[in-house]
């Protein structure tokens, strides 16, 4: 069946209408393109196809420079060029605006995308699976494993210590009780830590096995194991030579906020099994864009709900006169209180919990925030946004990964009297759908 292209949605999907009007999504293609494409599957109110021949190619599209695009489920825009990709998600995310009938308030206020310094190499972290002792991705929307022998959004650290695995017979005896390995590249020291998602508990010839590993390869850090069902360690340092469960301390990856983000230079530091952003370079811009929009008065006290170790809250503790911060994972909490200590910032707390409690814990303590930052997985922050009560804190900055759990979410806020000041996209994941937005809240009253 042959289709014009109407437009590309959220997921990266192009849109195109059969003569009957039904709609089809196809992946891999660009808005105005005549294709032909091949039905995989019918639902009631749409179809799902795939690419067959580009008949009428848009100007915007390359040719993918990545051998395995067309197999591994990571990248979905890589065949246009970064331009027309940051176009592509303005778009959606304003088409998400528009459903939710928040198009008209904040098209005023909608800057344009912040771009990635890196189109590529800007993965300080990425995740593989293993299949028998293979490294690879999942397909696009499956379990279907592709073997992958580097990847272009990956640092080049990363991709050095990977193309060396394959060839370790240390790396294959530890491959075989693997299920995931994560890269996660420390910019201090250049070295990679790897973090193997184990399937059970590792015995020692398991431990030896990481220990003569970390040995064979300079570039590596240390390794983590990460036990299903069991709690971190053990923890192997290459350079200390330390194998115990404390050496989560060891491992730490460091990040540099230089002085002219937040007018004071501050390290900190990560375990490698916490949350942490994955483009260090469009992280300091986005701290950059937070401090610009709320410029905090100096006495305001700010609730950091989904703090992590601290990334955004503790520059923003240096301009506020007092923060909170909050987080379900206690090694972001642990990371969280070493930092402040470590950068000598004394007006935070952090307390493990989750968003809702950790507000509602406030709230009964008799602090009522000024600030409210929001910075949710995937599935946003629906409960939380509803419990939002009063008093209501005057601004509230939502930074989220995913544009259409946002605009849900900004909507009920809107109910609650709540006006978009400022929004932004902020392109953290180039040559994929994957959609970064900050948003600045004012309440009316
Ligand atoms: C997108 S990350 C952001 C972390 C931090 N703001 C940063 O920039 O590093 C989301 C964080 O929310 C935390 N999280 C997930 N669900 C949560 C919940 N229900 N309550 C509080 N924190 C949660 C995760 O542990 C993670 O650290």
């Amino acid at each position: 069946m042959k289709l014009r292209v109407e437009k590309v949605v959220a997921g990266g999907l192009g849109l195109g209408r059969r003569e009957d009007g039904c709609t089809v999504l196809v992946p891999g293609v660009l808005p105005g393109e005549l294709v032909r494409v091949k039905v995989r599957r019918s639902h009631r109110s749409y179809q799902e196809a795939s690419l067959v021949e580009l008949l009428e190619p848009s100007p915007q599209r390359r040719l993918p420079p990545c051998p395995w695009y067309e197999r591994c489920g990571g990248c979905d825009l890589q065949h246009a060029n970064y331009p027309s990709q940051l176009e592509l998600k303005q778009q959606i995310l304003r088409e998400l605006l528009q459903r939710h009938g928040l198009d008209a308030q904040v098209e005023p206020v909608l800057a344009p995308p912040l771009a990635s310094e890196q189109e590529f190499n800007y993965r300080q972290r990425i995740r593989l699976q293993v299949a028998e002792g293979r490294l690879g991705f999942f397909q696009a929307g499956s379990h279907r494993f592709t073997e992958v022998e580097q990847c272009l959004l990956a640092r080049p650290a990363i991709n050095q210590v990977w193309r060396q695995l394959p060839a370790s017979s240390s790396w294959r005896r530890l491959a075989d009780q693997c299920q995931a390995l994560e890269f996660s590249l420390d910019p201090q020291s250049g070295q990679v830590v790897l973090l193997l998602h184990h399937r059970r508990r590792p015995r020692p010839a398991e431990r030896e096995a990481a220990w003569q590993l970390c040995r064979e390869l300079a570039q590596l850090k240390g390794i983590a194991f990460l036990p299903v069902g069991h709690q971190a360690g053990p923890f192997i340092d290459r350079q200390s030579g330390a194998r115990g469960r404390d050496g989560s301390e060891q491992l730490r990856l460091h990040f540099l906020f230089p002085a002219a983000i937040a007018g004071r230079s501050l390290e900190l530091t990560v375990e490698p099994t916490a949350f942490c952003q994955v483009n260090e370079g469009q992280n300091r811009r986005l701290l950059a864009r937070l401090l610009e929009l709320l410029q905090p008065a100096g006495d305001e006290v700010l609730a950091d709900l989904h703090c992590g170790m601290g990334n955004f809250s503790l520059p923003l503790a240096l301009g506020c006169g007092r923060v909170y911060g909050v987080d379900i994972q206690a090694a972001a909490i642990r990371g969280a209180i070493r930092n402040a200590q470590a950068n000598g910032i004394e007006n935070c707390r952090f307390n493990r919990a989750g968003a809702q409690e950790g507000l509602a814990a406030l709230y009964a303590a008799g602090v009522n925030p000024d600030i409210l930052l929001l910075d949710p997985p995937r599935g946003g922050c629906l409960e939380l946004v509803r419990a939002v009560g009063d008093p209501r804190p005057s601004r509230i900055i939502m930074i989220s990964c995913d544009p259409a759990t946002m605009v849900r979410d900004l909507a009920v806020l809107g109910q609650k009297g709540y006006r978009v000041a400022g929004m932004q996209l902020i392109d953290m994941f180039p040559q994929t759908h994957h959609l970064e937005t900050i948003t600045l809240l004012r309440h009316s009253g």
